[in-house]
């Protein structure tokens, strides 16, 4: 007899006989039904259009679908021990197995009902795995769903200009290692809401996220020349009057031109810059290299660093900068000028930039405490101390009210521990670090040059909190 035989005879034969138990053709229906969809799945995720960033997804697919698969595994030989003994002890058990033959009606029988098992299963567990997934890859998922740690990101992500990008462009995309690495991490989250054991505030780090070419840069050149760009801000002081002042500068954004150079912001920084920091949200930056010409690089050290140069190092993209491209969160200051500015918050109530701000400013249990105090803070203000202001112009305390409240919900999460400034924003140098991180003067090569802190290098101040800039007027500015 050969090898081939006596496998067939020992093992296969019995396998097909015994296998025909209720048990065991549910295992196989299982088994094989979950491994279509594991497949279909991975199917998806190769051709690029099933990545996903969600925490949930992970569930499916690295828990409940191999569990069903396994299980399935599981209860076959089960199936087939509880049949072998009952036959045993029956004493019908066959000495030798019968053949497999199609014209058996009791293989047929077997077969058909694997089949159609199969395929009810894969409809079944087929459609609601879809579904599922579908849903959880919306941004409603990531954001409302999972409801209190990603709440502050969730709001700021819709009022900024990237609300209809899907956060998975951002934090996951396509290829099947960003999609293990993304469900790994998913698994981790998953955990930390399961047992309310997640950071508050949520900390972001740059490097788990997917790098600027695959994302930023599917929608933006990056290798493009802006040349520069007017920048009008306005601001509003604390007296009785609120005062309103402009500030104007020329931003030298720079970029690539049509000769290949390279200038300002978006210029030289783009070139592959490196740089380590002593601390995760890279808010400390303690060294930068630099390539120059002929493949040389120069290496900035900053003075206030006394040790050794160690750490990983982290080549500078677009969101190192832009690190609130999306999730916009504002200081309380830029918060109210804006509101001033667009008239939500009326400068003619007297000291509503004042009151506004301390009000915004304290500290409340929660947002729904937060909105009826600070309501009733505004609205008691005015009643109090401009009885006429309040009898004459009560729709605007009620709309100032109003914002005041939306500014303060769109920036402040006590639950997550989130209030104004805890997560820097990294463009321009008056409220955080940002550009200052290394550009504070402070930051020299050994041959004695220094990363620039020339204010003109950056921009042009053509008026600095100025109540009426001619310039201004001249442009016709709106
Ligand atoms: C245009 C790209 C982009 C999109 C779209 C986007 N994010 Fe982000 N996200 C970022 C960047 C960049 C950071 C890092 C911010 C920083 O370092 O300050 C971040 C940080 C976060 C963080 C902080 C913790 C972490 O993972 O580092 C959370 C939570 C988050 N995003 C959730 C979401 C959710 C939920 C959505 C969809 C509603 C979303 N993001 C959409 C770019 C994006
Ligand atoms: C899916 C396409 C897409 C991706 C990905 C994307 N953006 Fe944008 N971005 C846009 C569009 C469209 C606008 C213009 C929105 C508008 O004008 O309202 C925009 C606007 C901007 C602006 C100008 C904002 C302003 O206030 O004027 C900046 C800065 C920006 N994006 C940076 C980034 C960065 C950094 C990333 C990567 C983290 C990124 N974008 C990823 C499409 C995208
Ligand atoms: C060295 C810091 C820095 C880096 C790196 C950087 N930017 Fe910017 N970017 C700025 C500053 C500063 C502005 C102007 C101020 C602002 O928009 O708030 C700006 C403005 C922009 C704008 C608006 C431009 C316009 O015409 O109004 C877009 C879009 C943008 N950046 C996209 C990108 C993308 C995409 C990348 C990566 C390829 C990138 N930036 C890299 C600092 C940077
Ligand atoms: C990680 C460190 C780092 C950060 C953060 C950074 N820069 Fe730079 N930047 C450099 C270095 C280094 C150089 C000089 C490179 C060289 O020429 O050797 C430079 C050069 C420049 C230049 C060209 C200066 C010139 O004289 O040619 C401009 C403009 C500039 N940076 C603007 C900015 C702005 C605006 C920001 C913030 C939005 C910023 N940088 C943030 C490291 C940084
Ligand atoms: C490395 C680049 C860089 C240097 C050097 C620099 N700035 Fe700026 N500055 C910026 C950027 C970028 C912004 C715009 C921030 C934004 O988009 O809100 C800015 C904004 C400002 C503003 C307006 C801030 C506001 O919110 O009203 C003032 C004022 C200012 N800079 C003053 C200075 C002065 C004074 C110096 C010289 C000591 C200087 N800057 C040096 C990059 C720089």
């Amino acid at each position: 007899m050969s090898v081939f035989d006596h496998f067939k005879k020992r093992w296969v034969l019995p396998f097909f006989f015994l296998g025909e138990n209720t048990i065991s053709l549910i295992g196989g229906a299982l088994a094989s039904a979950s491994a279509f969809v594991m497949a279909g799945f991975w199917m998806v995720d190769i051709l690029g259009h099933g990545g996903s960033t969600n925490p949930y997804i992970g569930l499916i697919t690295f828990l409940f679908l191999p569990g069903i698969f396994i299980l399935g595994l599981i209860l076959i030989p089960i199936g087939i021990a509880i049949q072998r003994k009952k036959l045993l002890a029956e004493g019908v058990l066959p000495s030798i197995y019968p053949d497999i033959d199609f014209n058996e009606p009791m293989f047929r029988h077997a077969l058909n009902f694997v089949v159609v098992a199969t395929f009810i299963n894969f409809v079944i567990v087929g459609v609601a795995s879809y579904r599922g997934v579908a849903y959880m890859d919306t941004p409603s998922f990531c954001g409302a769903a999972c409801h209190v740690p990603m709440q502050p990101q969730w709001v700021a992500y819709q009022h900024s200009p990237h609300s209809h990008v899907d956060c998975t462009e951002c934090h996951v995309g396509s290829g099947f290692e960003n999609y293990v690495h993304a469900k790994m991490a998913g698994m981790k989250q998953l955990v930390g809401v399961t047992f309310n054991t997640f950071p508050r505030p949520i900390r972001a780090d740059l490097s788990d996220l997917r790098p600027a070419r695959a994302t930023c840069e599917q929608c933006h050149a990056p290798k493009r020349f802006v040349g520069d760009r007017l920048m009008v801000k306005t601001a509003f002081a604390d007296d009785e009057k609120n005062s309103m002042t402009k500030t104007m500068l020329v931003l030298h954004l720079g970029g690539v031109d049509s000769l290949a150079r390279m200038s300002g912001i978006h210029g030289h920084h783009l070139d592959h810059f490196e740089y380590v920091a002593s601390d995760s949200g890279d808010q400390t930056i303690i060294a930068v290299d630099a390539p120059g010409a002929n493949g040389s690089t120069t290496e900035y050290v900053s003075s206030d660093w006394k040790g050794p140069v160690k750490g990983t190092k982290r080549v500078m993209d677009c969101m190192d900068c832009h690190n609130q491209a999306t999730h916009v969160f504002q200081t309380a200051e830029d918060a109210v000028d804006e509101s001033m500015a667009d008239s939500s918050i009326s400068a003619d109530l007297p000291f509503v930039h004042k009151e506004g701000l301390q009000l915004i400013q304290a500290t409340y249990a929660s947002q729904a405490v937060a909105a009826t105090k600070i309501k009733s803070g505004i609205e008691d203000y005015y009643r109090t101390q401009y009885p006429t202001v309040w009898n004459t112009q009560r729709a605007k305390v009620e709309q100032a009210a109003q914002s005041l409240v939306t500014v303060y919900k769109q920036n402040v999460f006590p639950e997550m521990h989130v209030t104004w400034g805890t997560y820097p924003n990294n463009i321009g140098h008056t409220n955080f670090p940002g550009c200052f991180r290394c550009h504070d003067g402070n930051h020299t090569s050994k041959d004695g040059k220094t990363i620039t802190n020339d204010c003109t290098a950056c921009h042009n101040l053509l008026a600095v909190d100025e109540p009426n800039p001619k310039l201004l007027s001249e442009m016709n500015f709106q």
